[in-house]
């Protein structure tokens, strides 16, 4: 059987460039069914295991799509990013009979558009946070002047998970709407508006693996969303993880998916709009244990994937097959019972400017801690690993307790820099 399973070796190439694509290909790695990897455009830590291709843009569909149709030995396509899900990528794939992971342009709306998911919540009774969409600037404006405070105010469109103002004040609540609907900081993305209610509680992250009719959750995590420590600062795309989040018990998770995976995967094949691939759905679960969703994404988070990959066990091309064949109902996962933290390093000034081809070094690091590579290129000028993003690398260690790999990932963190590097010192602080 294994002898036949590595006769049947599958090229694959990974769509995107950051540390969540490092995780994934560190994942397909693993696998024994794996040939040749590719990514477009991946970065230096991706290079050492991938043939990159920093020329193309994981958003110029068409120019993948002429990629993949050149390379006949690409058998399979990962699409990890929300912009080419929502660009309609896989479509496109499929369209030319090539055979891509993730949802349909139709299907990843969920995390593309937050006015179509608070919509679809409200239709199927999907519990989440009250709240009204809104997209004219004036009667956004005249809602805030009495709405409870605090309030939250969401763009509907994707933001690199930035376009989210959590206002304390009334008067923080104008300058956020002003913000994103009349001086656009997220561009077209800020044309509608969600104002939703406050919740408050502990936040779990829970990533499902779905072929449209079998869901299946991932082990849990805790993304760490605002740039400095306490939860301080601006949002980011996400400062650190940790997996397992071990306040959601097995009878929240039960709860979770009898009144939240199931219902979504069902409402989305209602609408016609049948998701395939992995579907996020960020929780948040109050004092007196209700599971409200905060948002869905379309795909693998990061740096989630940074701390659920590692600790993933079975063969991901096996899930991924399962995922498209519709044969989910087949698969059990299995996790290794470690637990995992990630530290993000950035580059100093993130998530606002920064400067890039700051040089790294990386310092002794344990062997079995892991550095996923992100905003990071090879300069051949130097000959060194530069800086070219805001988040850089994801430093990942598994320990026997969260508290273990914690220790241990910071340890290891602190031997690499940068100009300007900083990480927050509290990831998984409350666990
Ligand atoms: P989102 O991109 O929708 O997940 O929002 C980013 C972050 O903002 C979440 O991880 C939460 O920490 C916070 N957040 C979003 N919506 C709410 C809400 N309704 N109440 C409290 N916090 C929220
Ligand atoms: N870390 C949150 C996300 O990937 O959207």
């Amino acid at each position: 059987m294994s002898e036949n399973r590595q006769n049947d070796k599958q090229n694959v190439l990974v769509v995107g460039g950051g540390g969540r694509e490092h995780a994934i290909v560190y994942a397909l790695k693993k696998s024994v069914r794996v040939g040749k990897l590719y990514c477009i455009p991946g970065n230096a830590g991706i290079a050492a295991v991938a043939e990159c291709h920093p020329e193309i843009k994981a958003t110029e569909i068409e120019k993948i799509v002429q990629f993949v149709c050149a390379h006949e030995d690409i058998a399979l396509t990962v699409v990890a990013p929300d912009d080419p899900l929502a660009l309609g990528l896989v479509d496109r794939l499929e369209s030319v009979g090539k055979r891509a992971f993730g949802p349909h342009a139709n299907a990843a709306i969920i995390e593309a558009s937050k006015v179509f998911s608070k919509n679809l919540m409200r239709k199927y009774s999907i519990p989440t946070a009250a709240y009204e969409t809104f997209s004219s600037y004036e009667q956004a404006a005249e809602y805030v002047k009495t709405c409870p405070i605090p309030t939250v105010i969401k763009a509907d469109g994707l933001a690199l998970g930035k376009g989210v103002i959590i206002a304390s004040t009334r008067e923080e609540a104008q300058a956020g709407l002003k913000e994103i609907m009349l001086d656009k900081a997220f561009g077209s993305a800020g044309a509608n508006v969600v104002i939703e209610e406050f919740l408050t509680g502990f936040e779990v992250s829970v990533l499902a693996f779905t072929d449209g009719k079998t869901i299946l959750p991932m082990a849990s995590s805790q993304d760490h969303k605002r740039a400095l420590d306490g939860d301080k600062g601006l949002n980011t795309g996400g400062m650190g993880t940790f997996s397992p989040q071990n306040k959601y018990t097995p009878e929240m998770a039960e709860r979770a998916m009898q009144t939240v995976f199931v219902p979504t995967i069902r409402a989305l094949e209602k609408e016609g709009r049948t998701f395939k691939g992995v579907l996020y759905f960020g929780l948040m679960v109050s004092d007196t244990g209700d599971i409200k969703v905060l948002e869905y994404n379309a795909r693998f988070g990061d740096p989630e994937a940074q701390v659920i990959l590692p600790r993933l066990k079975n063969d991901i091309l096996d899930v991924f097959d399962a995922c498209i064949y519709g044969t989910l109902d087949k698969v059990t996962l299995n996790w290794d019972e470690r637990a995992a933290v990630c530290v993000v390093a950035a580059s100093g000034g993130y998530p606002l400017a920064y400067e890039k081809g700051k040089k790294i070094t990386f310092g002794n690091l344990d062997s079995d801690v892991i550095v996923f590579h992100a905003g990071t290129a090879f300069c051949p000028d130097c000959g060194e690993i530069v800086t070219v993003g805001g988040r850089v690398l994801g430093v990942t260690a598994l320990g026997a307790t969260l508290s273990d790999a914690k220790q241990k990932a910071y340890e290891n963190i602190k031997k690499i820099s940068f100009d300007g590097m900083f990480y927050r010192k509290d990831i998984c602080k409350d666990a």
